[in-house]
C-alpha cells in the first residue's frame, strides 16, 4: 500500500473547500446507491447537498467528465471515482503521540475505521501508560516512534501532546515518513512543504459560536447582557 497522498490530489493543488464538498457528494452518493438510485442531476446532487448545481458541476469537471448527457450522473460511477481521487478506496493506518485524554478517546472512537482510517499505533512517553491497552492497540514507548511508523506503515501522524512538546514529535514523525499530520496541540508547527498538517483547535471552534449566540440572541431580541 502506497503511504503517499493520493498524486492527482496534489499536483492538481485542490483547495481544501473543493475537496470537503467532495466528502459532501459522496456521502451522499453512497446513499443514493444503497437505494438503487442510478442517476442523479448536478441540480438535484445540489439540492441534497445544499449547494448550487453550478458548484456541483464546477467541482466534478475539475477531475473528469463524469455526467451522462440529458439524465445526470451515473451514481455508481461517479461514487467509484469520488473513493479514488479522495483515497477511500483504500484504508490508511494512523498512529496517535500523546496518549492522555485525549489521544484515548481518538483511539477509542469506532468511526474512524469506518471510514477507512485504521489506528494501528498509540505512542507515549509516561512509563505508567506504557502496555496498557486501547481497543486493541497496546500504548508503546515514543522512543520506538520511528520503527512503529516504518513497521506499521503510518501515513498519518496525530499530535496530541502538550505544545511543548509538538514539535520535537512532529519532526520524529515527518523524519520516519509520515506525510500528514493531525495536530491538536495549540501551536504552529514547522513543517516541511511536502508534508500536509491539519490544525484543529476546538476551543476556536467554541469561541466562534458564542459570536453565533450573541448575534442569533440580538435578532431574536433577547436579553444578552
Ligand atoms: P494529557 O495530559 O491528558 O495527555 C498528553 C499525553 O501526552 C500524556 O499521556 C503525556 O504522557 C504524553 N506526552 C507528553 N510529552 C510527550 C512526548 N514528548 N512524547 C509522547 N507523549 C508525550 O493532555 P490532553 O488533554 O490529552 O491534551 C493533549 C494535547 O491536546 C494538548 O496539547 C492540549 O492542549 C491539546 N488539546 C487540544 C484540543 C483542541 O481542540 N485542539 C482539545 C483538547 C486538548
Amino acid at each position: 500500500m502506497s503511504r503517499r497522498p493520493n498524486e492527482e490530489m496534489k499536483s492538481k493543488k485542490v483547495p481544501e473547500g473543493t475537496i470537503s464538498r467532495l466528502f459532501v457528494y459522496l456521502r451522499e452518493i453512497t446513499e443514493l446507491a444503497k437505494i438503487s438510485i442510478h442517476t442523479i442531476s448536478s441540480a438535484e446532487l445540489g439540492e441534497r447537498t445544499n449547494l448550487s448545481d453550478a458548484q456541483v458541476r464546477k467541482d466534478l469537471t475539475r477531475f473528469g467528465q463524469f455526467g451522462v448527457s440529458g439524465s445526470g450522473y451515473d451514481t455508481g460511477k461517479l461514487k467509484g471515482a469520488l473513493e479514488k481521487i479522495l483515497g477511500k478506496d483504500r484504508t490508511w493506518n494512523v498512529a496517535v503521540v500523546g496518549a492522555g485524554h485525549l489521544g484515548s478517546a481518538l483511539m477509542a472512537y469506532p468511526g474512524f475505521e469506518e471510514r477507512g482510517l485504521v489506528m494501528v499505533a498509540a505512542l507515549d512517553s509516561d512509563k505508567k501508560r506504557l502496555g496498557k491497552r486501547i481497543k486493541n492497540v497496546t500504548i508503546q514507548s515514543v522512543d520506538r516512534l520511528g520503527e512503529v511508523i516504518a513497521d506499521k506503515k503510518v501515513s498519518i501522524g496525530i499530535i496530541a501532546v502538550p505544545a511543548t512538546d509538538a514539535q520535537e514529535v512532529a519532526d520524529k514523525m515527518i523524519k520516519a515518513g509520515v506525510v500528514c499530520i493531525l495536530n491538536f496541540a495549540p501551536i504552529a508547527l514547522a513543517i516541511p512543504e511536502n508534508v500536509k498538517v491539519k490544525d484543529i483547535d476546538l476551543s476556536r471552534e467554541l469561541e466562534t459560536l458564542s459570536y453565533f449566540l450573541v448575534n442569533g440572541a440580538e435578532r431574536a431580541g433577547m436579553n444578552t447582557e
